[in-house]
């Protein structure tokens, strides 16, 4: 199974194709809608987010509210661009010399401008200096068409009793890097309603925090950096449960579920650290604190904790799955950074265009939906089906194993 997304940020339309789908997956256009309006989510967050609302289009792959097993189809409109809001469409323009057209030579730093614009020749003529291509392609609105692509694999899983859940646990200095400070909270909401009720949960909060007071404290700290001209990074936690003992394999590096997961954060713009587990904290703390017993209850297999995040040997363990992953901050400041003119290599600061302060609560969101594809990719390795019918029967037997 696998994606692709295409276009730009203020081109016409986001595309996207999912391959690979078993034919008989309940999905409908709400489905993804629900993930994209949960990507606008979060306090702080300003131009597009305002303005912009996403609504998928199906074109093809799906028929009676059911995937066909054909390709599935799917199309994002940019606002922006169909209001003709700032000349998009002659900035985008497929045809034509783009006479007349301001080009963007300030390339910003922390962003893919510079050494975009040098690998793809915007930095010179006959196609530069314009860092516009880079800027439209390497911008995190590419995550609305992959938040609509992975929400498809995602209705198989829930449709398999597998939840994608996260929320955010640190915000620039405010929140805790220890997971006992929130394990409790969120275990507990696991232990409710799985991975969902935690989402839904940190869906109330408006920077996606479990807890009033830690939201409050974030949402003071991002009015301070507003104010101060600054932006902020922070940590997020995707837990999924649900999922089945044996996922990935210790057999082959690249099909480790736990290095499939960071890569799936990894693959994500602007994050920049993932942990797995205890992730950092195992590595000062001794084994006796680290490893989970095993247990045995009737034809069960158990573990007494979780540090290892669900994954030991490169294979899921029954347990839920527990990733955390680490955002820079916006790169796009309203104090300027120093640049230099692609066109007069002259010293400059960078040029302010209406940004948010932390996009880390949308981030999160994201995160889910990239989590979820690699552990959807990872359950059709081990049981296939061309038919959800077929994957169902192999999952469930499986389960009544005792797995
Ligand atoms: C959900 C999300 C929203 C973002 N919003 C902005 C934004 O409003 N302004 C900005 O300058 N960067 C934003 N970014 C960050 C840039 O996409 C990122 O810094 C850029 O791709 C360079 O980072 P990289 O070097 O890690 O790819 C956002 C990233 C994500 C994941």
């Amino acid at each position: 199974m696998r994606y692709l997304t295409a276009g730009e940020s203020h081109g016409e339309a986001l595309v996207g194709i999912v391959e690979g789908m078993p034919a008989g997956v309940p999905v409908t256009p709400a489905d993804i809608d629900e993930h994209l309006s949960r990507r606008w989510l979060g306090y702080g967050r300003g131009g597009r987010a305002k303005v912009e609302r996403d609504q998928v289009r199906v074109l093809g792959g799906i028929r009676f509210s059911h995937t066909m097993g054909s390709p599935v189809a799917l199309l994002l409109p940019n606002a922006a661009y169909e209001k003709d809001r700032a000349g998009w469409p002659e900035t985008m323009a497929v045809m034509g010399d783009g006479d007349g057209v301001e080009r963007v030579t300030l390339p910003r730093p922390g962003h893919a401008d510079l050494v975009g614009a040098q690998k793809y020749g915007f930095d010179r003529p006959p196609h530069g200096p314009d860092v516009r291509p880079v800027i439209d392609r390497s911008s995190a609105r590419e995550t609305a068409m992959r938040v609509a692509c992975c929400s498809v694999a995602r209705q198989m899983l829930r449709a398999l009793g597998i939840e994608v859940g996260s929320h955010v646990v640190r915000l620039g200095e405010v929140g805790l890097d220890d997971p006992a400070g929130w394990a409790e909270d969120r275990d507990a909401l696991l232990a409710e309603g799985g991975a969902r009720a935690l989402y839904e949960k940190a869906d109330q909060s408006e920077v996606r925090m479990l807890g009033d007071a830690l939201s409050e404290r974030a949402i003071e700290h991002i009015k301070a950096a507003k104010k101060a001209g600054d932006t902020l990074g922070g940590v997020y936690e995707v837990v999924a449960t649900g999922v089945p003992v044996g996922l990935g394999s210790y057999a082959q590096g690249d099909r480790r579920l736990d290095g499939r997961l960071a890569q799936a954060i990894l693959s994500i713009q602007a994050q920049k650290a993932v942990e797995v587990g205890d992730g950092w904290l195992a590595g000062r703390r001794p084994g006796s604190e680290v490893h989970d017993p095993i247990t045995r209850d009737g034809d069960r297999w158990g573990r007494e904790s979780n540090h290892a995040g669900g994954v030991e040997g490169g294979i899921s363990n029954g347990q839920p799955l527990v990733v955390r992953g680490t955002m820079k901050p916006i790169p796009t400041l309203i104090k300027p950074l120093g640049t230099a003119d692609l066109a007069t290599g002259e010293a400059q600061p960078t040029r302010y265009e209406r940004s948010d302060v932390t996009s880390v609560p949308a981030a999160s969101t994201v995160a889910e939906a990239t989590v979820a594809w690699e552990i959807a990719v990872a359950l059709l390795e081990r049981y296939g089906g061309d038919t959800f019918g077929a994957l169902r029967e192999r999952v469930e037997a499986d389960r009544e194993r005792g797995f």
